[in-house]
Parts: C-alpha cells; structure tokens; sequence
C-alpha cells in the first residue's frame, strides 16, 4: 500500500474510533517546551502532554538513554528481567519509604495493581469482609473498568455494564464525610495527593493527616495517586513528602516516563509479599526502553536544581497570572502547587475554559483545562524562564480575545 494519501485531521475521524476530539493541529516535532505542527507553526507548551513531558521534548538525557538501549535491547518480558528495570527499581525504592516495586505501562495500570493489591492484602490479613475501597469524588484515577469505578465521577463508568463493587466515595477535603463511610470493613483509600483532572484541589494538612489516623485506626492502606504528582511535578519528587504524610502503596506514571509510556506501583515489604508469583502481571511492565528513560528521567529531575527550579518557575507562573487577572479579572481563584496550576474562571466566564483554550491555541500556546471552569497548566519542570514570560504573553492576549 502506498503513503500517497493526506494524513491530516479529517483523516482521524476516517479511521479512528471517535472516543477523543483531538484539536485541528498536528504537531510534527517538538524541542524543549516548543512544539511545530504540520504547516511549521510554533507553539509554546504549557500541556507538557497532560503533566507528562517533565523534561519537555527531546530532552538530551532521555533521547541518549532511548537510543543507547534501543541499540541494546527492546523488550524481553517479565519471563527475565532486565538491568534498567532493576536499576529505577533501585533508584525508587531508595528515594522514597518504598521497598519494592511493581512496573505497569500507564497510571491506570498502576492503580489496578495497587487497588488488587489492597484487596489481596485485605483478604490474607483480615478475611474477605474487608474489602471497602473508598476514594473521593472528583477523583481520577484512570480509565479501566476497576479504575474509573474509583474515581469520582460516575458519568465516566457508567454505560459498561455491571461495575466492580464494594467502592465508596466521600468528599476531598471533608474529614467528617471519610469518617462517616469508614469502618473495620475498609480495605484500603485511594487519594490523589492534590486532585488533578478533578480541578486542581490541594488537601489541606489537616485533612492529609486526618485521612492518615482513620486508615492507622481502621487497618486499611492509604494509596497515594502520585500519577500526576509525582517525579517532581510538585517542586518535591513525590507529593507525599511535602505533605508529612507516607502513604502504604503509592502509585506513578505520567513524568516518571517523561513521555516513555511506564507505570509503578511502590509499597513497602509488608505489603508487597501478598503480590505472590502469578497473582498479578503484564507482558510489557518494565520493558528495558521504557526502564532506560524513565532511569535518565528520574536522575535528571532527582536533583536540587530541578526541584528548586520547578519552585521558582511556580511563583513567576502565579505572577504573571495574577498579573493577567488584574486587568481581565477573569479568574476567581490562581491555585495548585509547583508546575501543577489551575485558573478557576469566575461566574461571569462560566463554561469557557475549552473556549480560552482554544483562543490560546490560535495565539501559538498549548494549555490544559480541568473541567468547563479551570484552566490548567502543567508544562515541563524545567522549561526555561523566557518561554514562560512568552506564553503568558500570548495567553493574556487568548484573555483578551475572551475579554472582549
Ligand atoms: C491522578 C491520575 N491517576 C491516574 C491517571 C491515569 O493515567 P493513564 O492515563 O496513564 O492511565 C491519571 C491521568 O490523567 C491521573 O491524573
């Protein structure tokens, strides 16, 4: 068959399944937080690939370590392992109160290991009774039919037959609600350390801690969705270290791969032992590609200047918006931690994010939304200080445009 046809936007809706809405650019190369489209269109990217791309695009470290191991070896299954596996297993697990891990290929894979392994837990220690999963509403927590019964909106589980039962959810933020679903039945709670797709929402301390002393009471495990969190997404390598509060099972993917599909689910010894060989698996977990970047990912983000930096280049983000704001006023709240920051739009702009957006795309900037109401921002932790003060620029005039 020849290539000797369009590829373009039209050609999506020919011959793929209708289940996204893709926007009507085709980016074709990106280099550091820029991106080209097909007619060589510069875009700057605030996206960062939905909080993935943590080291923006063709980082040197990661494209050295993909094409070094591509010469090397691509895949061999969990049948063997494989040193770069081992070696970001190593790196994890001494860098946070982990002491094992599990490799997946997504989040949503990393939180489907993480929820069997509650229950299994659950089931050995305490018996089958115990087997409540309780997560919170507006949570996300990715797309398989486990998964998405967890998180919180029930729009996105619905209409697929009979779901997994045995899953609660209580308010973010509301100890009281928790409290109220809780008892010696619950096997485990499932939290994003600050919601993401949710509307970017930090816990409190108090809550963070409060739902830490009700699992200690209550003998369920406290699993940390670092998905979208975690490898620095916050200005710590993972949120839970900001907020003093360790989790039992925390999960990642997203910028643990910056832009390598990969997954983990970390635990500590206790825990993991009731993964018994056969009980769990994936073909793919821990492929010596995805292993290698996401090793060249973690050391480069593993580091003061990185985690620094994604703390400085939060508050010139908070700035510019605020400054944005002054004169729009067209947001009613700038929130979020590090690089993770969301623009609630006021009543007056009720429903418009996707508009804004857009608008943002024709000036020649890649942003994120939260829902009808919130922009979001997650671009790369180290993209550099003059591409931030640009894409403000064109995002005030995007503003401006809504303004009107
Ligand atoms: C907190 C959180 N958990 C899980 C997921 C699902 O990850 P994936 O799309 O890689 O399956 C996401 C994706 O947005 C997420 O933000």
């Amino acid at each position: 068959m020849s290539n000797h046809f369009p590829v373009n936007r039209e050609l999506f809706d020919d011959v793929m399944v209708p289940n996204y809405a893709p926007s009507a650019v085709i980016p074709v190369r990106g280099l550091g937080s820029s991106v080209w489209d097909q007619q060589d269109r510069e875009f700057i990217d605030f996206a960062g690939g939905i909080a993935v791309n943590c080291l923006g695009h063709c980082h040197p470290a990661l494209v050295s370590a993909l094409t070094e191991q591509a010469n090397k070896i691509w895949h061999l299954s969990n049948v063997m392992t494989n040193e770069p596996a081992l070696r970001l297993a190593k790196k994890l697990t001494d860098s946070t109160f982990a002491d094992k891990v599990y490799f997946a290929n997504s989040g949503a894979e990393a939180n489907e290991a993480a929820l069997k392994l509650a229950r299994r837990f659950a089931l050995e220690n305490f018996g089958a009774e115990k087997s409540q999963i309780i997560a919170f509403k507006q949570g996300f927590h990715g797309r398989t039919f486990f998964t998405v019964t967890v998180g919180g909106q029930a729009a996105y589980s619905d209409g697929f037959g009979p779901k997994p039962g045995d899953i609660d959810h209580a308010e973010y933020n509301n100890l009281d609600s928790l409290k109220a679903l809780m008892s010696d039945k619950t096997c485990a709670v499932v939290m994003e350390p600050l919601q993401g797709e949710g509307g970017v929402v930090s816990p409190t301390d108090e809550f963070a801690k409060g739902v830490r002393e009700l699992c200690n009471q209550h003998n369920a495990l406290l699993i940390f969705d670092e998905v979208q969190t975690g490898v620095g997404r916050l200005g710590e390598l993972y949120a839970y270290m900001g907020l003093g509060v360790t989790p039992d099972i925390l999960t990642s993917a997203k910028a643990l791969g910056g832009g390598f599909p990969i997954g983990a689910m970390l635990t500590t010894n206790d825990i993991a032992q009731h993964l018994k060989v056969g009980t769990h698996g994936s073909t793919y977990g821990g492929n010596p590609l995805a292993c290698a970047v996401a090793e060249a990912a973690f050391d480069t983000v593993n580091t003061v200047e990185v985690l620094d930096g994604v703390k400085a280049k939060a508050k010139l983000y908070v700035a510019g918006l605020n400054a944005i704001n002054a004169k729009y006023h067209m947001f009613s709240e700038i929130r979020g931690k590090g690089l993770l920051i969301g623009a609630v739009l006021t009543e007056a702009y009720q429903g418009r994010a996707k508009e804004l957006l857009n608008a943002a795309l024709e000036e020649g900037l890649m942003t994120l939304i939260a829902g009808a109401n919130i922009m979001r921002f997650a671009p790369s932790l180290v993209i550099p200080d003059e591409d931030i003060v640009e894409g403000l620029a064109r995002f005030e005039k995007a503003v401006a445009t809504l303004a009107k």
